[in-house]
């Protein structure tokens, strides 16, 4: 939610700032801008994407080697050219872009309108540059004093750059519940949501942790609290290549994601599994091996996808290591009184690892005693500081806004952890572990495989491109899969569609079937293949037109539906790491026959950082 990128050095900064600002568009494409040091301080700023601020900006000197710049996803004020960051002060000093939400701007607003401020914008953040101004005025401190003050006044989250025109080679950067990761080079750093665009020109990285501010000029860095108390920065090594973050032929990242899928759930499981021996090892959490051997409860919380990923985890944790498992919105959990002890392990789903309402959830079970496992592919994203253990996923950077790879990496892992947990506990044999080790080693060949019906897809994409509305139906594990197929149709192709588990059709969702309903059933041969059956027959009754995910093979629905798409035969639970696949290409070819931006579907962005 909002990119923010700085740079301050000896190089142009434009060019480093916008190639930045594409590397961030995932995160929020409503608007962009940019200010330039050049003598004066220039903003460039634009509702649209990127490229439209490029093209505004084509006849302009575009000089200096400080600046920042911001691409936003609006939360207070509507995107628009006025609302585009950066904002500036009431006499145009000072300057600031900022990721996150300011929750106390109204109050802090009203002070400054009484104390004559005018703004220009709708935004949350005007409010802390004018607020920062205020404080210089009234009290005559130096910049990075006002600052801090100001920060202290605020309630919310925020990742902030300013730049001042009084203090010309200095960049103000500070965080507090929003990322942000800083690039250390010779004389010259960087400043950014995350580390993609600083890749390619320093792997050493520092990621500021929360209430810390950092005061950076070209060959000085110190960091302090918020408090003003000095801090040792951490500089760590990057391990994300270039190419993770380039198309590498594809048409867009969502294909290119979902075709690395093979690679990335065998990243996941990399030094993890012994199939031979019947071994799992989660370095991650085996510090809680014992504690697992005597929980009463598991409560995964997540948002989205990461809560439909929860979804499967549950099936496979009660299956497998028999602890009752609760699966709830953090969003909702955040905001009840929930039930939570010593005794609960809770378990924080999130691919970005910034989701605030999955933060909250965190903070919340802390507080009531909850040991915290965070399952996170942003490799020292705020989740993982907040938990107690957790396991990563590995999946690689995720620049598809709708997330593929990332939801096969989490249930991936979400299998280790039941896997795990059984062994842990007792509650599987040798002998089962070692098939379903081996079973699990084969899956990124059987992903493989699904892949290779892209072509009967995108044809089977062609003939329902224009269906107003789409059921997803799966029983088992096949409903998170029904969910997760749903939603991955709505959000990039914009046809609204419903995920339900099977057999509750009849209560109500079947009132929606007639010939002109698309409805995609999970019908692989497992546990609950003759009641899928039955329901395919009710929706054949009413000539719904039915497409199956069936089993390598199937006859039966082969005979009874009007398009099948086979995956490979495996244990029930891998059913949502094979059937998930099909969807995906579903929705993406849908999307893309349909005109519609896969990559960055309105209204979305790929991090949300706000409740
Ligand atoms: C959908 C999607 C979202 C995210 C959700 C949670 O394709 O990506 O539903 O799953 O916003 O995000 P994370 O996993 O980053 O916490």
């Amino acid at each position: 939610m909002c990119g923010i990128i700085g740079y301050i050095g000896f190089r142009e900064a434009w060019p480093i700032v916008i190639k930045g600002l594409h590397r961030l568009e995932y995160r929020g494409y409503d608007s962009a801008g940019v200010a330039l040091m050049n003598g004066t301080l220039n903003i460039y700023k634009k509702a649209g994407k990127v490229s439209d601020l490029e093209k505004s900006v084509e006849s302009e000197d575009l000089k200096g080697t400080i600046g920042m710049g911001h691409t936003r996803w609006a939360t207070h004020g509507e995107p628009s050219d006025r609302n585009s960051h950066p904002h500036t002060s009431g006499d145009g000093r000072l300057a600031i872009i900022h990721n996150g939400i300011i929750e106390n701007y109204s109050s802090l607003k009203e002070a400054l309108l009484s104390r004559g401020h005018i703004f220009k914008s709708d935004t949350d953040t005007e409010v802390l540059i004018h607020l920062i101004e205020d404080i210089q005025e009234q009290t005559g401190l130096d910049l990075r004093e006002s600052v801090r003050i100001a920060l202290n006044e605020v309630i919310g989250a925020y990742a902030i750059v300013i730049m001042s025109k009084d203090e010309p080679d200095e960049l103000i950067a500070a965080r507090k519940g929003s990322p942000m990761v800083l690039g250390v080079g010779e004389k010259e750093y960087f400043i950014a949501s995350d580390a993609s665009p600083i890749i390619e020109y320093t792997k050493n990285v520092i990621y500021l942790n929360d209430n810390e501010i950092a005061y950076i000029k070209r060959n000085e860095l110190l960091i302090k609290s918020i408090d003003n108390v000095i801090q040792i920065p951490y500089v760590q090594e990057l391990e994300l290549k270039l190419e993770m973050l380039e198309k590498g032929g594809f048409d867009h990242f969502m294909l290119k994601e979902i075709y690395e899928q093979p690679r990335s759930i065998k990243d996941c499981m990399r030094g993890r599994i012994y199939p031979e021996k019947g071994l799992v090892q989660l370095g991650g959490i085996k510090e809680f091996a014992e504690k697992l051997k005597n929980i009463d409860r598991i409560v995964i919380v997540a948002c989205g996808t990461s809560w439909h990923a929860g979804l499967v985890g549950e099936y496979l944790i009660e299956e497998y290591a028999r602890i009752p498992v609760e699966v709830e919105y953090a969003s909702e959990f955040r905001y009840r009184n929930p039930i939570i002890s010593e005794k609960d392990i809770v378990i924080a789903v999130s691919q970005s690892g910034e989701t605030a309402d999955t933060m909250a959830a965190i903070e919340l079970a802390k507080e009531k005693g909850a040991t915290i496992f965070g399952i996170c592919n942003v490799v020292g994203a705020s989740i993982p500081r907040l938990s107690h253990a957790g396991v990563y996923t590995h999946a690689g950077p995720e620049i598809g806004v709708a997330s593929t790879k990332a939801f096969t990496a989490q249930v991936t892992v979400l299998t280790l952890m039941a896997l795990y947990m059984a062994q842990q506990r007792g509650t599987i044999t040798q002998s089962k572990l070692i098939h379903l080790l081996t079973e699990l080693d084969n899956i990124p060949t059987m992903v493989e495989r699904c892949l290779l019906s892209n072509d009967s897809i995108k044809e089977i994409s062609a003939k329902f491109k224009d269906a107003r509305n789409f059921l997803f139906l799966g029983r088992g594990s096949g409903f998170p899969v029904a969910l997760e197929g749903a939603l991955k149709l709505k959000e990039i192709s914009y046809i609204h569609a419903e995920g339900y588990p099977a057999a509750e059709m009849k209560h109500g969702p079947i009132a929606l079937i007639d010939e002109e309903m698309p409805v995609v059933f999970i019908a692989t041969k497992n546990s609950s293949y003759e009641k899928v059956i039955s329901n395919i027959q009710e929706v054949k009754a009413r000539k719904g037109k039915v497409i199956a995910i069936v089993t390598e093979g199937d006859t039966v629905v082969k005979n009874m539906a009007d398009f099948v798409i086979e995956i490979p035969d495996a244990d029930e639970i891998f059913l949502p790491l094979l059937a998930t696949i099909p969807l995906q290409l579903l929705s993406y070819h849908i999307a893309v026959m349909r005109g519609c931006n896969v990559d960055q579907p309105r209204n979305l962005a790929k991090s949300v950082t706000v409740e």
